[in-house]
């Protein structure tokens, strides 16, 4: 490389498989992930037809999470014999000249500097990326392991901890899919076709651009010092065992993550014939328009009363006290006021036909709608109670 070359050597055969794995793995878990955080989009219905059901979807979104684990353990190991035993420089580090980079950048950009910076192998928007990837591998390997394997997980944190790892890994993933799409696919496809991933070269007019301060040493010298082979030799020594034991233990975590429990990945199929599991126990109380007290018997919690106490101080139920919270919470999601039925609000609920039958709960939709199981949303045995106490009394809005 004596006289000025044309193109570079830019990634070896290594790097160009270990971006083909990335490819394949990343797209397919964004390809059959997203269908599971946006399971009503028509799109994501047909992804998960087209594949052959919602089992067979989670089992592939598994073999890619496992494949894109393989190729992180081993990309691990092989930066670890890079800049161990070939001491070579750690170009993916971030510092301080990749901040004075991006601001010389963004003057560029503006037009007030003259000149783009000149960056080193890696620039500040590649190593962003890089370890951008890092740390979106990270965490989705913790949210995801909670949620393959949620009993071993609750064992050792709180229940909401599987919510909660489902709501971090479906928008960590939104995340990283928009920064594919966005962040990387411009600077790479858009900006301009950047191919060295896959030729694995780079020519003199993209280094001058892109890698000015490397173009700068690679011209200057061409000659590394060469390792002496007893060093190396001392040094794959040291290197070698430590690296077999710490892959063996990564796989080994691996294998437990896959194998702890497949609670995740069956559907229960809903029963055939629902049981029903509103069954009353008391007799109800006799329809009412108004909202009177109810006898004592017919509550569901056993107000602190003696046969004393006078009729006023025992509960009644309202819409605003006691109903409103969890028929928005399990209903309003769908029926807000967006929607012919507006159960998120007192008129919402009354103007519609039949939903509230005052005094009448057998009748009444919005107990009868959700109580045969085929609807969506449903309320507890004790919302069930309350619904049924609070038409019966007449279905207030507020305390009088
Ligand atoms: C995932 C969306 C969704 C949720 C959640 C949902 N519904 Fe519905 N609901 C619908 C759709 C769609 C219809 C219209 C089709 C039908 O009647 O099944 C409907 C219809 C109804 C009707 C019939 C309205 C009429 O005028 O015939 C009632 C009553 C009803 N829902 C009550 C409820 C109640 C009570 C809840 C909460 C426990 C609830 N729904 C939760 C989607 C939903």
């Amino acid at each position: 490389m004596s006289e000025n070359p044309r193109t570079f050597v830019r990634f070896d055969v290594l790097r160009r498989i270990e971006h083909i794995l990335l490819i394949v793995s990343f797209s397919t878990l964004a390809l059959t992930g997203l269908p599971q955080k946006f399971p009503t989009a028509s799109i994501s219905i047909f992804i998960v037809n087209l594949l052959g059901g919602i089992e067979m979807l989670r089992i592939i979104h598994r073999a890619a999470a496992v494949l894109f684990m393989f190729e992180a353990i081993y990309h691990l190991v092989d930066a670890g014999y890079r800049l161990y035993v070939k001491r070579e420089e750690a170009d993916m580090l971030p510092g301080p000249t990749d901040v004075q980079d991006a601001l010389k950048a963004f003057l560029y950009n503006l037009g007030f500097a003259k000149h783009r910076p000149k960056m080193g192998r890696f620039n500040f928007i590649e190593k962003a990326e890089y370890w951008a990837v890092v740390w979106g591998l990270l965490i989705m390997a913790v949210t995801g392991f909670m949620l393959w394997n949620p009993i071993a997980t609750t064992t050792a944190l709180p229940g909401q901890a599987i919510p909660a790892a489902k709501v971090a890994h479906g928008a960590e993933a939104v995340l990283a899919v928009l920064a594919i799409l966005i962040w990387h696919f411009y600077f790479v496809h858009l900006k301009k076709l950047n191919l060295s991933i896959f030729t694995g070269r780079i020519s003199l007019e993209e280094m001058e651009d892109e890698h000015g301060a490397e173009l700068e040493k690679l011209l200057q010298d061409e000659q590394k010092p060469k390792i002496a082979p007893e060093t190396l030799r001392k040094r794959m020594a040291i290197y070698f065992p430590v690296a077999t034991v710490l892959s063996l233990g990564l796989l080994y975590g691996v294998y437990r993550f896959v194998t702890l429990e497949q609670t995740a990945i069956t559907t229960i199929p809903p029963v055939e014939n629902p049981v029903e599991i509103y069954a009353p126990q008391t007799a109800t109380a006799a329809p009412t328009q108004t909202a009177s007290p109810l006898p004592a018997a017919t509550l569901p919690i056993t107000p602190p009363q003696t046969s004393e106490t006078p009729a006023a101080s025992v509960p009644s139920f309202t819409w605003e006290e006691d109903i409103a919270g969890f028929v928005q919470t399990s209903c309003s999601m769908c029926h807000d006021s967006g929607d012919a039925l507006d159960l998120g609000s007192y008129a919402g609920v009354m103007k519609a036909n039949g939903v509230v039958a005052p005094g009448d709960p057998e009748n009444s939709l919005l107990i009868k709608k959700v109580a045969d199981g085929k609807h969506p949303g449903a309320f507890t045995p004790e919302q069930i109670e309350l619904l049924t106490a609070w038409i019966n009394a007449g279905a207030p809005e507020k305390a009088p």
